[in-house]
């Protein structure tokens, strides 16, 4: 059968001070369709990333085979976010490993269950219109899947920028399902100027951060390439589902290497012919990653991409941000500049220093 998990356990530092570690981005209700309810991009009143991703989710599968996979503190949080969660759908790591780990144990109990599942990963960090598109092409993406039990499929985004923060790749022969291509090569954040060269050459797509794959090939790929994690969670799931597999768990998890599912498993995997295929994904795409990113989805007054009560006098190319509807920030002459004020934190940047936010979080971090 076709189930789906929803990754939902990243720590969102680069939106930081709106990010917060208790309260990471995926779970901000960031989306609404008035600005007032933050960014002007979504359906209705005010939700989270993770609520669209779920949703999205839905136009495909029933929501009991929908997965969601996050760590253990934003447990609460991610329950009260999606009331159409199962209880035991929800995965929760004791402490984050990043995602090649995460999607790992969500297979192993998804495969626990259903022996033979597909399985579609997703992030919960995703801006993605329209919906129906979407849903064609994860469909499709399943398509592949039942055709080629052995390959691992990634949806793949027509790159627009030499982007050094995304996946990339590269496109080669057909395969029988139309849309679908095996994959050449894939490299994850390369840097600016191997960026600037796949976008040129024209063979690349953008790594969408979606993937599906029946959850044993996965395990399989695991075992090959990160044979510490695949033996870890052979020992999670050898134990009964039950308090007992959550003593494995706690002791187990904590030890695994830490590293993403794109380092560790598809960069590897794609360099055997025809192990990795990608499906086309023609959507409007956004990963809400970064302040430049997040000010794409913001209202836009002059020349400056505004949230909340702000006003600029010769004022050009910022981005703002407040979170407090009664707090008025005022600028004059200020250019390319990051302005994000909260109850207890104001950052200030250059646009070009966006990146380095998580830096800066590390730093405050250390001295508070
Ligand atoms: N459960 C869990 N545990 N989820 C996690 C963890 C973890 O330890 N770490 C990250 N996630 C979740 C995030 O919440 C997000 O929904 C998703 O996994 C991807 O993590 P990011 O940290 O946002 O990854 P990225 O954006 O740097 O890169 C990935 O996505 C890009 C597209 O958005 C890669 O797959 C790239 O190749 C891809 O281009
Ligand atoms: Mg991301």
């Amino acid at each position: 059968m076709r189930h789906a998990v929803v990754m939902a356990g990243g720590s969102g530092t680069r939106l930081w001070p709106l990010s917060r570690s208790g309260r990471p981005k995926q779970l901000l209700d960031v989306l609404s369709d008035s600005v007032g309810g933050v960014v002007a991009s979504g359906d209705g009143p005010p939700h989270s990333l993770l609520a669209e991703a779920f949703a999205r989710l839905e136009t495909v599968l029933p929501a009991d085979r929908i997965w969601v996979c996050t760590a253990a503190r934003f447990g609460e949080q991610v329950r009260a976010a999606l009331p159409r969660l199962r209880p035991d759908r929800l995965v929760l790591e004791p402490v984050a490993r990043d995602t090649a780990n995460a999607v790992g144990l969500a297979a192993a109990l998804v495969a626990d269950v259903d022996p033979d599942a597909e399985l579609a990963v997703v992030s919960a960090d995703h801006v993605i219109r329209p919906v129906e598109r979407f849903a064609a092409a994860l469909t499709t993406a399943y398509d592949a899947v039942t055709a080629r039990p052995r390959s691992l499929v990634t949806l793949g985004i027509r790159p627009t920028a030499p982007a050094t923060g995304f996946g990339y790749v590269q496109r080669g022969a057909p395969t029988g399902v139309p849309g679908v291509a095996e994959v050449t090569s894939f490299r994850e954040k390369p840097d600016r100027a191997t960026a600037e060269a796949y976008l040129a050459s024209g063979e690349y797509l953008w790594n969408s951060g979606t993937f599906v794959w029946r959850a044993s090939t996965v395990l399989q790929a695991l075992a090959e390439h990160l044979p510490a994690t695949a033996e870890g969670l052979a020992r999670v799931v050898a134990v009964p589902a039950g308090p007992q597999r959550d003593a494995v768990l706690a002791e187990v998890f904590p030890a695994l290497p830490k590293t993403s599912v794109d380092y560790a498993l598809l960069e590897p995997a794609a360099t055997e012919p025809g192990r990795v295929l990608v499906a086309d994904l023609d959507v409007d795409w956004l990963d809400v990653g970064s302040w430049p990113a997040l000010a794409q989805t913001l209202e836009r007054v002059g020349e400056d991409a505004v949230a909340g009560l702000v006003v600029g006098l010769d004022s050009a190319g910022n981005i703002v941000f407040s979170d407090d509807p009664d707090h008025l920030v005022a600028l004059v002459g200020v250019r390319d500049s990051v302005v994000v004020h909260t109850a207890d934190v104001t950052m200030v940047c250059p646009v070009s220093d966006a990146e380095r936010v998580k830096q800066l979080l590390a730093a405050v971090e250390e001295r508070h």
